[in-house]
């Protein structure tokens, strides 16, 4: 089958790409752009271990095909590096709450909470607990998780 182009804009970078038309986007960015932070868990949408942002929203790459990214922009756990390369609040909470154990979920669940934070910058839990429900984590029992949410946005709100 012929290869189509697609441009996309990944963490403020520009991107062409010459891709399989039902190459999925999480293959493109894990494999062609190199930006392995983005796991690959059930592969069926169901554990949001590929979670990144698709113009603002959050989506799971691996049911997504990169035509459908065409003209988009992605944020992946590795565009929330701050310019200077220190990390995000939101990883530094991570880090900070003991919310990563295995770390397979993390990156996916630092999205989430990257994502709900930009909409509701003074969450409740209930807002965290809807926000990360379609993050799975096998590890940590989601207290921490939850706990580094609200950490991040208070770091956040005085920033
Ligand atoms: S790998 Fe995409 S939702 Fe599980
Ligand atoms: S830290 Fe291991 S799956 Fe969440």
């Amino acid at each position: 089958m012929n290869k189509i182009k697609i441009n996309i804009v990944v963490n403020n970078k520009n991107y062409t790409a010459e891709i399989e038309p039902f190459a999925r986007l999480l293959d493109v960015l894990r494999d062609d752009l190199g930006l392995t932070g983005t796991k690959e868990g059930c592969g069926v949408g169901e554990c949001g271990a590929c979670t990144v942002l698709l113009n603002g929203k959050k989506v799971n790459s691996c049911m997504v095909l990169a035509a459908q990214a065409d003209g988009g922009e992605i944020i992946t756990i590795e565009g929330l590096e701050t310019p200077d390369g220190s990390l995000h609040p939101v990883q530094t909470a991570f880090i900070e709450a003991g919310a990563i154990q295995c770390g397979f979920c993390s990156p996916g669940m630092a999205l989430s909470g990257y994502e709900l934070l930009n909409r509701i910058p003074d969450p409740t839990e209930a807002d965290i607990k809807m926000a990360i429900s379609g993050n799975l984590c096998r590890c940590t029992g989601y207290k921490q998780i939850v706990d580094a949410i609200k950490l991040a946005g208070e770091k956040m709100r005085e920033e």
